[in-house]
């Protein structure tokens, strides 16, 4: 590490830096530290993309939570799927092999972290299951569930072996026919529970593996568990005594692609009966007005109480997240609930995983996007229990409660990508960051980093309005910078205090600009008035927000050059550049980006995810007029500022017609344009190669119409 430190001294003396698109794509990516049970250490993946050998490379990390010391585990990751501790001891892990005897399957094993050299296999599995959670048992057997795809029978599906259709045909009679990237077949994602009996040695119990989603009554949506996409293994659990499990599933009497409302359903471990749901209709927590997406069940230690996060609201995503708990205990195989309690009605912001049980169980641990960042607040259960911020200001993407009750902090910021920390008593103490260790980060701090607020344009908000500023690593103080103004999408999201691989801050500023990120109507972190606030509204307050941040960034920050400015933005970020263009803050700005944005409000009917559009829209596109008021389309003759689209194939949820009508029309119209399609993308670049293609292409047309450096040749044409 000194070695490191002294190259980036080094360099600090020269002021060479700069985060150029090929190192922040090259650049170390590593995951959660997770702790070992006795806190002694934790592990982390970290994976590197080389553009030299045109691969990944990965492995798993040591990281000693005393002297913040990192080491190779010793294990091979990738004959390691994933694993999870082995409750009750100091680092036994149960992990899944990926290769089986199974054509297709998976195996099983116990090992401890210490002593890689002596693992067991304890079972082989006939499916590509993952999502492993484990509870020991007072009899000394382990419970564990995963989860698969599954054939309507309950089967769990296996790609190698399954038999393959003589035609390639998709065939639908309801809606939802795809959804993100994929195209929706028979299979669903569903849990399966299995014993591994204690004897000496483990094994897997004789029953085999039972689907737990099976059995679950449905009138329009089948159990599926995760939920699709974006679902993991927080989406269920087992309790820690082994004899309660729970999932989450989406609500079995609605339309997928009209409703967002999900329930958490209970189930004995060891009864045959399926799962009940507990905030389903008829009961209490659905009569109260809680009847939307539900999300993180958690058991508490001694297995009694379960806590989990729902919105109220039945189909709009971005409604509050609220936090409850609720008793629970199983008798004969059945399992009651009662004492449903809310925990953070009075909380105006969205509660988000992980949820962890205080060990004394009096309070619980969430996190909470709040001004930007995310931060781990503490949620006491006692009736009027005050929650309190334990982290201020990186954002946090991961945590772990450690034995002594202090909190292991995995964050990120726009300085860096890593760090770990342990928070104990209202103090930091930072175990590593990545920027002042990657040699491609050398550069990085906070020093590059400020915000500026500015009054908004809606008479009812009482607050001012958020930006985050992001100048070049090096900066120099008496010269100015052109303005990159960043929308972010959503547009139920937030331009904030954390790392991207994808829209990185200080990538953009580092081509020699300032960039500006506002927060305005319709972000989240900053109360739920002002993400509710853009219903209807996509291209009211929020643009006249945004111009109030270009009238402020012009009249009082002289060191940005707003004349020779650019606007780029993605998703929702994306349809605000495409207004931006047919409005008159489009002639402010000297080039465009819109990367899988709506320039057709119309079109958007070619969605899936028809709750958004719906909620979003004030209606269906039969009922409201809104779709008609906010329409770029409608605005073609006001356009005229050089526009670049991004739009790729594997978008479904925004279709790529969408992209070509827009770079059609630019065209038509002789405005200077380019269009960039992957057709292996979703609404994300996500490749290293594609990525850094998007960010060469992009930069370049910037930086010719903001600088006027040559424009390359690139593109296919003529
Ligand atoms: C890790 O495992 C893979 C797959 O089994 C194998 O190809 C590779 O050689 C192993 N690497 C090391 C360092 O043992
Ligand atoms: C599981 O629990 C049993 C009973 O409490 C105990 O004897 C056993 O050591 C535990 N196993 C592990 C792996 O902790
Ligand atoms: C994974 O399974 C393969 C095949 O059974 C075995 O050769 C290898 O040692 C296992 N690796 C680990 C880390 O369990
Ligand atoms: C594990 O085995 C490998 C190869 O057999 C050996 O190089 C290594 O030293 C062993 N590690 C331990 C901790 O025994
Ligand atoms: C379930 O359906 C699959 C696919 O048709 C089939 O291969 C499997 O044998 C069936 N399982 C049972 C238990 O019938
Ligand atoms: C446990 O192991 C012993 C010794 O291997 C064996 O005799 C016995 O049948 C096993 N019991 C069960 C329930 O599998
Ligand atoms: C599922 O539906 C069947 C038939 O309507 C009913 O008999 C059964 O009780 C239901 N099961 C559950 C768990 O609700
Ligand atoms: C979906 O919502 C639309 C608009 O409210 C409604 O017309 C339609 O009946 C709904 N469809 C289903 C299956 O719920
Ligand atoms: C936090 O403070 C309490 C009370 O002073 C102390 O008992 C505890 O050990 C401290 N925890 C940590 C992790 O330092
Ligand atoms: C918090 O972050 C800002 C960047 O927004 C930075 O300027 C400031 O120094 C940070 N404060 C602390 C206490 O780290
Ligand atoms: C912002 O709002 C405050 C309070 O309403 C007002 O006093 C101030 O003049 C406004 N600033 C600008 C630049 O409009
Ligand atoms: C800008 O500041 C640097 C030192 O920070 C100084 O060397 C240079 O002369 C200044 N340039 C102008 C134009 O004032």
């Amino acid at each position: 590490m000194a070695r490191f430190l002294g190259f980036i001294t080094a360099l600090a003396a020269t002021g060479a830096f700069a985060l150029t698109p090929e190192q922040l794509l090259s650049t170390p990516r590593r995951g959660a530290a997770d702790p070992s049970p006795d806190g002694t250490f934790a592990l982390f993946s970290l994976s590197q993309y080389s553009f030299e050998k045109h691969k990944s490379s990965s492995s798993l990390k040591k990281i000693d939570l005393k002297t913040g010391a990192i080491s190779d585990s010793g294990w091979n990751s990738s004959e390691i799927n994933e694993y999870v501790w082995l409750p009750g001891t100091e680092s036994g892990i149960l992990y899944i092999n990926g290769t089986g005897k199974n054509p297709g399957g998976v195996s099983l094993w116990i090992g401890d972290v210490k002593t890689p050299n002596t693992t067991t296999k304890v079972a082989e599995l006939d499916a590509p299951y993952s999502g492993l959670k484990v509870a020991n048992t007072s009899s000394g057997d382990l419970h564990f569930l995963v989860n698969s795809l599954a054939y309507p029978n309950g089967t769990a599906y296996n790609e190698e072996t399954a038999v393959a259709p003589r035609s390639t045909a998709r065939y639908y009679s309801d809606i939802y026919v795809r959804h993100w990237d994929t195209w929706l077949t028979k299979q669903r994602y569903n849990v399966f529970a299995g014993v591994l009996s204690s004897n000496g040695s483990y094994s897997l119990a004789g029953t085999g593996l039972r689907n737990l989603n099976h059995g679950v009554n449905f009138t329009t949506t089948q159990s599926e568990t995760p939920v699709q996409p974006f679902g993991d293994s927080s989406d269920y659990e087992i309790s820690p005594d082994g004899t309660l499990y729970a999932f989450l599933s989406k609500a079995p009497q609605l339309n997928k692609a009209n409703y967002t409302a999900s329930y958490i359903y209970l189930g004995a471990f060891a009864g045959s009966e399926p799962a009940v749901a507990f905030n389903g209709p008829e009961t209490e927590a659905f009569k109260a007005g809680h009847q939307g997406a539900s999300g993180q069940p958690k058991f508490s230690p001694d297995s009694s109480k379960l806590a989990y996060i729902q919105q109220d609201k039945d189909y709009y995503e971005s409604d509050r997240w609220q936090l409850y708990t609720i008793d629970v205990t199983e008798e004969y195989g059945k399992v009651a609930t009662s004492n449903w309690k809310a925990l953070s009605a009075e909380f105006d912001r969205w509660v988000q995983g992980p949820l962890n049980w205080a060990h004394d169980q009096n309070s619980i641990y969430a996190t909470a996007e709040d001004y930007a960042r995310v931060k781990v607040f503490n949620f006491p259960l006692s009736a009027d229990g005050e929650h309190k911020a334990l982290t201020s200001n990186t954002s946090v993407s991961s945590y772990a409660l450690l034995p002594d009750s202090s909190l292991l902090v995995t964050a990120t910021a726009i300085w860096t990508p890593t760090e770990y920390s342990i928070v104990a008593n209202g103090t930091k103490n930072t175990l590593f960051d990545a920027s002042t260790v990657d040699l491609n980060l050398a550069g990085l701090s906070s020093a590059t980093v400020s915000e500026i607020f500015y009054n908004g344009s809606d008479p009812n908000l009482k607050q001012q309005l958020h930006a985050m500023v992001v100048k070049p690593t090096n900066y120099v103080s008496n010269k100015t910078y052109p303005l990159a103004f960043i929308v972010h999408g959503g547009p139920q999201g937030s331009n904030a205090n954390t790392w991207s691989n994808r829209w990185n801050p200080q990538t953009w500023a580092d081509q020699g600009y300032i960039v500006v990120a506002p927060n305005p109507t319709g972000s989240t972190g900053f109360g739920q008035y002002l993400t509710d606030a853009i219903q209807g509204n996509w291209g009211g307050t929020p643009y006249t927000d945004l111009v109030n941040a270009w009238n402020f960034v012009n009249a009082s920050m002289s060191w940005i050059d707003t004349k020779n400015g650019i606007c780029a933005g993605a998703s929702y970020g994306g349809y605000m550049t495409n207004w931006i263009q047919s409005n008159d803050l489009g002639k402010e700005f000297k080039a465009l980006v819109t990367h899988d944005g709506i320039s057709q409000t119309q079109a958007a009917w070619g969605t899936e995810e028809l709750w958004f559009i719906r909620h979003d829209y004030n209606g269906s596109i039969w009922e409201s007029d809104v779709y008609d008021k906010w329409n770029p389309f409608n605005h073609i003759a006001n356009w005229s500022t050089p526009q670049f689209v991004i739009h790729n194939t594997l978008d479904y949820r925004l279709p790529e017609s969408d992209g070509l009508g827009l770079f059609n029309v630019l065209q038509a119209r002789g405005i200077p344009s380019r269009f960039l399609n992957f057709p292996d993308e979703n609404h994300w670049v996500l490749k290293q190669e594609n990525s850094l293609v998007w960010h060469t292409e992009i930069f370049n047309w910037i930086n010719h119409y903001s600088k006027g450096t040559p424009l390359d040749d690139v593109p296919i044409g003529n």
